[in-house]
């Protein structure tokens, strides 16, 4: 599909699939939820310009590169972007951390927003919308018009999980984002839930129901 990353690294698919099985405890989960934005936040990274910088090694003087002072936003979607944020930001400590809230309703499966609070600088930023999962779409496709309406410009979004409906939806409204994920799965149940999924990920991260 058009603008989008299937990160298909082994170490990631070997995570994705105990983090897909229902054997798998909350505690467990969210570790292993953690590590995997870890390891895709390395790989939407990779593009990410360098610049040069003297230093001194033991040896003597040389040119080495570090990246460049780019600005990074992370934004997750509560609540289960949260349990990607600290994989991310341990790799970009210099990133700014925004919070978008939205849940789904479950009834409609459209989205209902009762937070947001992101950095004032969102126009000079990068910004990566995380979420562990685009289902219908309608949550992220939410989340990135209320940053473009607030000024931000360059925007992608980083999923575990996606399902062909939600990777259509964000497209179709937002063809330039460019959509991350570890697997794209079959389809969505009647109640919007992707298949085979791996459940509802608030509740398997958090413990609740
Ligand atoms: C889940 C998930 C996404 C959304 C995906 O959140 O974390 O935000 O559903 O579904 P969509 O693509 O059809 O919008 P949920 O609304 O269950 O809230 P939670 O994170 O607070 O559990
Ligand atoms: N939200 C979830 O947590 N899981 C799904 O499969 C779909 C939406």
């Amino acid at each position: 599909m058009d603008n989008t990353v299937v990160i298909d690294h082994p170490l990631i698919q070997h995570k994705l699939t105990y983090i897909r099985d229902k054997n798998t405890g909350t505690k467990e989960f969210r570790e292993l939820v953690r590590e995997v934005g870890t390891l895709m936040a390395f790989e939407t990274t990779r593009n990410l310009p360098l610049q040069e910088k003297e230093i001194e090694t033991p040896l003597g003087p040389t040119r080495c590169h570090v990246v460049s002072g780019k600005k990074l936003g992370v934004v997750p979607i509560l609540r289960a972007g949260l349990g990607m944020v600290e994989g991310i930001v341990g790799l970009i400590p210099g990133a700014r951390v925004g919070h978008i809230g939205l849940y789904r309703d479950p009834e409609t499966l459209e989205p209902v927003e009762y937070y947001c609070k992101l950095p004032s600088d969102l126009e000079q930023r990068d910004l990566i919308v995380i979420d562990p999962m685009l289902a219908t779409g309608g949550s992220a496709a939410a989340a990135i018009e209320i940053i473009k309406k607030k000024g931000g410009k360059r925007v992608s979004l980083l999923v575990l999980l996606a399902a062909p409906e939600g990777i259509e939806r964000v497209h179709r409204n937002f063809p330039e984002v460019t959509i991350f994920t570890a697997a794209i799965d079959e389809k969505l149940n009647e109640k919007g839930y992707i298949v085979p999924g791996l459940g509802d990920a608030g509740d398997r991260l958090y413990g609740t129901r």
